[in-house]
């Protein structure tokens, strides 16, 4: 069964109008295709690799080094902390350790009922209202971490 449907294959071939060429198109279409599939499988990028003409393993070298892009499946509230060094001034490293605590997970892991992953981030461009969080596509500032029990009540943490 194919991984990329129809509809996305005619997605993917609207984005490469926009490009001189297939690899100057290649990050949109894998954040498409993440934003759809939640993470990028090695299926996926075998398909894309047959749809673009180009390298599996160039793609998939793409896929890993952008940090921003998953090659791995990540729980349904993806939850990055900024950890550099405006945020961590203002406490973020400790709020990491609180939601490893909250979650039973440790930075880079998901939740066993799948419902959340934890990440760190490097800046998510709210440095002057740390410490930031971003939750799947929000962001959060001056997060607490009162804050942080609202925010997992909220979204159902166990
Ligand atoms: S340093 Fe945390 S958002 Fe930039």
């Amino acid at each position: 069964m194919s991984k990329i449907n129809t509809v996305q294959k005619e997605k993917i071939h609207k984005i490469l109008k926009y490009y001189p060429d297939n690899q100057s198109a290649l990050l949109p279409i894998l954040f498409y295709l993440q934003d759809e599939n939640r993470y990028l499988d090695d299926m996926v990028l075998w398909e894309l690799c047959e749809i673009l003409d180009m390298n599996f393993q160039f793609i998939k070298d793409v896929a890993e080094y952008y940090v921003m892009l998953r090659t791995q499946p990540v729980g349904e509230k993806l939850i990055r902390v900024c950890t550099n060094v405006a945020c961590t001034l203002c406490g973020s490293e400790e709020l990491v350790e609180y939601m490893e605590e909250k979650l039973r997970i440790k930075v880079g892991e998901t939740s066993k009922d799948g419902k959340y992953s934890l990440f760190t981030a490097h800046c998510l461009a709210c440095c002057n209202n740390g410490p930031a969080i971003q939750v799947n596509d929000k962001y959060y500032k001056h997060i607490s971490r009162k804050d942080i029990d609202r925010l997992l009540e909220t979204t159902d943490a166990k």
